[in-house]
């Protein structure tokens, strides 16, 4: 928050630009400018160039020493002041403390979690899903207006095959009575008749063929399990607290396809190949395939179309595909077909590494078996529920609560690794009230909010009206200084498109408020100045964990 105050004083002693570092001991100080770049120019030493600006420099108001380190001039910030200003800023801003315009008059088109119909959501689609949701806040936050976009993996050669399966062993009160469940039955049926015997593979390939040219029949069996399909999607992101403005998946697009493939032919991009129509991209030995041999259309082909739709119907100043790394090749190939075809907007390949078991195995199959997002999410709500009866029988709004607590473990602890990498994902780590994860950070804010409600009933309001310079214990100055980084993290989130370095902060300034609590006593201290000061900044705490975990897609209850 005070960084641009330190620059505005270096800029008056220094040319061009300025960039402060966060030094990684405390005991350098809040910030350190590092003097090599100027040592070239200026012909001195960085070392004497520090000391020169520490000793002639304006020193800005909010600083109470400046040093120098070696090539570094280091800042020490003066904490009861800055305490006065983050946390009247915290009370003036509320909910919107850490917020910013960086994103005004833009638009960011965010695509995840994108799910495939026929089959329930799977926890592959879960890092998708939790990165999109993130960093769709993130962006509000920062003044960007967001659409967010469900490519839904409704198209493409499974459908025939369950229409197929369908027409040859379905039966209708089972499909009405557990769609999506049955569906799954069926597909498992139909691959492994298919590998008896190949007429059922031939025949599964003939429906798909007549879906794309539109025939009754297979439309209308199509479209019935999709419905099926999303109406249990839109269950699960409503318990997620997820929103979408699109769901136009891939079979949308499909009719979009051939135009765009004769757009790539008529600018001579297009080539046939054993059959098949591909692309080339320089740089990559495997070509794009538009379309098969048997003329049916392609995810990459799909993908072509979808996204040359996009750039002419959605004004967006920067397009994210939240998708897993493992289709990293797939995107740099459709961006730079996209930038040969002269689009130079901003498209962004957001992957993620995988969600893993405990001991390192794919969540795709725990004993034999695929792990659906509804199971993970019902045992999740199933333990939280178990810990609050343990915790707080008396509890009310249980079951809201422990929905809350469920999707906060599943949110942070989904988002706490660096996205690139493989999360172990451990419900039963999530979900505890220790360590670093989303229930902790929860019983944090409604521990502060507890003493907030204390404090009413003796008649006492936190008021930023108080007196910071009593607050002079180290636990305290560590909550006010992390507080006034809170703004300046979810940037660097957003910037990095990377959720976790707010999560990781989150952790950070939880275990300060919680070493602050135990310290620094409130409602019992005898001094009044002291507990006003202190009821402050619990107040303002509470309301960065409530805006740092709600960036997170988690709300926090203030009670639990
Ligand atoms: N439905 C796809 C899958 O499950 C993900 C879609 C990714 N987005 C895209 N534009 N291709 O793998």
């Amino acid at each position: 928050m005070f960084e641009h105050e330190i620059i505005a004083a270096l800029q008056k002693s220094v040319k061009g630009e300025v960039r402060l570092e966060v030094p990684p001991d405390a005991k350098l100080g809040d910030f350190a400018f590092p003097c090599f770049s100027l040592a070239k120019e200026l012909k001195k030493a960085p070392q004497v160039i520090a000391q020169d600006l520490a000793k002639s420099m304006h020193r800005p108001e909010i600083v109470r020493e400046i040093t120098a380190e070696g090539p570094y001039v280091n800042f020490f910030l003066d904490t009861t002041k800055v305490a006065k200003r983050v946390v009247e800023r915290v009370f003036a801003q509320r909910k919107e403390f850490g917020a910013s315009e960086k994103g005004k008059g833009r638009l960011a088109a965010i695509e995840f979690s994108s799910p495939n119909i026929g089959k329930p959501m799977h926890t592959g689609h879960l890092p998708s899903t939790l990165i999109g949701h993130s960093l769709g806040r993130l962006h509000e936050f920062h003044g960007y207006r967001v659409v967010r976009l469900n490519y839904l993996g409704d198209w493409g050669t499974q459908f025939g095959k369950l229409i197929h399966a369908y027409l040859t062993w379905g039966e209708k009160e089972k499909l009405e009575k557990e769609p999506v469940k049955y569906l799954v039955e069926l597909y498992v049926k139909v691959t492994e008749e298919s590998k008896k015997d190949l007429a059922h593979a031939e025949a599964a390939r003939g429906w798909f063929a007549k879906l794309e040219k539109g025939d009754q029949m297979a439309t209308g069996l199509w479209s019935k399990f999709k419905h099926y399909s999303v109406d249990e999607f839109r269950k699960m992101y409503a318990m997620l607290g997820i929103e979408f403005d699109s769901y136009n998946g891939e079979a949308y697009y499909a009719p979009k396809v051939e135009s765009a493939i004769e757009l790539l032919q008529k600018k001579g991009f297009a080539q046939l190949h054993d059959g098949a129509l591909i692309v080339r991209i320089d740089g990559f030995d495997v070509p794009m395939m538009l379309k098969k041999s048997n003329g049916s259309t392609t995810y990459a082909s799909r993908d072509v179309a979808t996204l040359l739709d996009r750039i002419e119907t959605i004004p967006f100043d920067v397009l994210l595909y939240c998708v897993g790394h493992e289709q990293s090749m797939h995107f740099q190939q459709l961006f730079s077909l996209m930038r040969k075809l002269g689009h130079g907007k901003n498209f962004v390949h957001v992957a993620n590494g995988l969600y893993l078991l405990e001991g390192g195995g794919k969540m795709s199959t725990r004993e034999g078996r695929t792990v659906f997002v509804e199971e993970v999410l019902n045992e999740a709500i199933a333990l939280a529920k178990k810990t609050i009866e343990e915790k707080n029988p008396q509890l009310k709004r249980k079951d809201e609560v422990a929905l809350q607590v469920a999707v906060g473990a599943i949110f942070f602890g989904g988002l706490l690794n660096d996205r690139a990498k493989d999360t172990v994902f451990d419900l039963n780590r999530f979900l505890s009230f220790e360590g670093d994860t989303g229930p902790y950070l929860m019983y944090t804010h409604a521990r502060a909010s507890s003493i907030i409600t204390r404090a009413r009933e003796f008649g006492l309001e936190p008021k930023a009206s108080a007196d910071f310079f009593v607050l002079k214990h180290p636990a305290e100055e560590r909550v006010v200084k992390l507080m006034a980084r809170f703004g300046q993290k979810t940037l660097d989130a957003l910037n990095e498109y990377k959720p976790h370095v707010l999560a990781q902060y989150l952790i950070e300034f939880g275990r300060a408020f919680n070493e602050f609590y135990h310290a620094c006593p409130c409602l019992s201290e005898p001094n009044e100045d002291v507990k006003r000061a202190r009821l402050a900044l619990i107040e303002a705490s509470r309301q960065v964990l409530e805006n740092g975990l709600r960036l997170l897609g988690i709300t926090a209850p203030f009670e639990m």
